[in-house]
């Protein structure tokens, strides 16, 4: 019998700390095999269902079968690029861009790739660290201010960049973000130009939420930053595809060799993303009127769900910025440190338990998104709603605003009762 007792693991993995992610995770499944009532606003994932025109053209192309060329499908890489000239005005091609399984192995790989040190706003999305560490990459946090919706500055990232050694450096800036729900305008992209330029920063610009910017303003860095912005993005977000793995990153002309190298990293592992995914996906990058009104209806239901909860929350003086797209919040339960630490509660780690063990919301701490472990905040993922349901009562009602949050998103409504009511006892 093999020794199984000392398995020789990598050191990175060895230091990886147990994720408070996954103990909520974990919890929350157990206490809804105990028949308890969870409120699941732990797992990002979106609420709505995969266009039928996308699944239809995953149906007709079921039996492709051969391997494709590693950067992806031609004419998907075509109607990637062409998508984001019409969606996003940047001029790219084909040429520029790859398609992986799913943007989170993009963004790896290069982060394997590129001998440079990280600079992370704080907070930032979960993986970006751990795949930092297990490549044993140097990491600088970016400071934020809630009060600036957690959004870095020129300011705060030249002081990051100064306190890395590495010639390049690379960013990884997410807009709309997970998990703050803020984004940026055009004016405050264009003024972190000159300090990424003069600092030889990469910008892995991820814009996975972009197309659920929830007013349809996004705007990418790479209108402002062309040479140094890698544009990440895929299907997993606004075509409810996550499960599809399906990913597409467009490089700057100027980044070929770089495109170059994570491509050696791709041939040597994934080699090629599935065969019927990448032709289904042609249509998902399409233009289609479909696409266009289930995008458009996706956007205003969670702007409709975005603004109900931060009200809700803000009536309970647990505060966070306004959503501007995606699905999440970063709820800040601070006003109630008193009485938290009463409980012996001090961490967010420990916010999370008692909130899902007491009223069964379940929403991540704000440790693992690179805040301080003892700042009550929390990620909240508003997506506990029936997205089908909901896609066809906006095709029947225009205003939402008409309609009752009560009746169409019960989870939504149940979860802020049970909040309001577990403030009330804190107080
Ligand atoms: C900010 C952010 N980036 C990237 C990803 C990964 O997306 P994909 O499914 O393309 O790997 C996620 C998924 O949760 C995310 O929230």
């Amino acid at each position: 019998m093999i020794k199984t007792t000392q398995i020789p693991l990598l050191k990175q993995l060895k230091a990886s700390k147990p994720s408070a992610t996954l103990a909520i995770n974990e919890r929350s499944a157990q206490l809804i095999s105990e028949g308890k009532k969870v409120y699941r606003f732990g797992f990002g994932q979106s609420p709505f269902p995969v266009p039928e025109v996308i699944v239809d053209a995953l149906r007709k192309n079921a039996h492709h079968k051969d391997y494709l060329p590693g950067y992806g499908l031609p004419a998907l890489r075509t109607a990637v690029a062409e998508h984001a000239q019409r969606t996003l005005g940047i001029s790219a091609d084909a040429e520029q861009v790859m398609i992986g399984p799913g943007s989170k192995e993009l963004i790896y790989q290069t982060q394997m790739a590129l001998n440079a040190d990280l600079l992370l706003p704080s907070p930032s999305w979960v993986s970006y660290e751990p795949q930092a560490n297990l490549v044993n990459k140097k990491i600088h946090w970016i400071d934020t201010k809630e009060t600036n919706g957690w959004r870095i500055t020129a300011e705060s990232l030249q002081a990051a960049c100064n306190k890395s050694e590495t010639e390049y450096k690379i960013l990884i800036l997410n807009y709309p973000n997970n998990p703050s729900g803020t984004t940026y305008t055009e004016e405050m992209l264009q003024s972190l130009v000159n300090v990424l330029r003069t600092n030889n920063v990469i910008v892995i610009a991820d814009e996975i939420y972009g197309e659920v910017h929830h007013e349809g303003k996004h705007v990418t860095l790479s209108k402002f930053y062309p040479e140094g912005t890698i544009v990440s993005a895929g299907l997993s977000k606004w075509a409810g595809a996550g499960g599809w793995r399906l990913g597409t990153f467009i490089f700057p002309k100027e980044l070929d060799g770089l495109k170059k190298g994570i491509r050696v990293i791709g041939s040597e592992t994934f080699s090629t993303v599935s065969a019927p995914i990448q032709y289904a996906a042609v249509t998902a990058f399409s233009p289609s009127q479909e696409i266009t009104d289930y995008i458009s209806n996706s956007r205003k239901v969670l702007k409709w769900i975005g603004n109900y909860m931060h009200q809700s929350l803000a009536e309970m003086n647990i505060h966070c910025p306004k959503p501007e797209g995606g699905f999440y919040l970063f709820p800040n339960f601070e006003h109630y440190r008193t009485q938290l630490n009463k409980k012996g509660i001090n961490t967010s780690a420990e916010l999370c338990k008692e909130l899902l063990e007491n009223t069964g919301v379940a929403v991540l701490p704000g440790s693992p998104f690179g805040r301080p472990e003892t700042e009550f905040t929390a990620r909240l993922a508003y997506v506990d709603f029936d997205g089908s349901q909901l896609l066809q009562v906006i095709a029947e009602n225009e205003n939402l605003d008409e309609l009752s949050i009560d009746e169409h998103c019960p989870n939504i409504a149940g979860a802020m009762k049970e909040l309001g009511r577990w403030v009330n006892t804190l107080t």
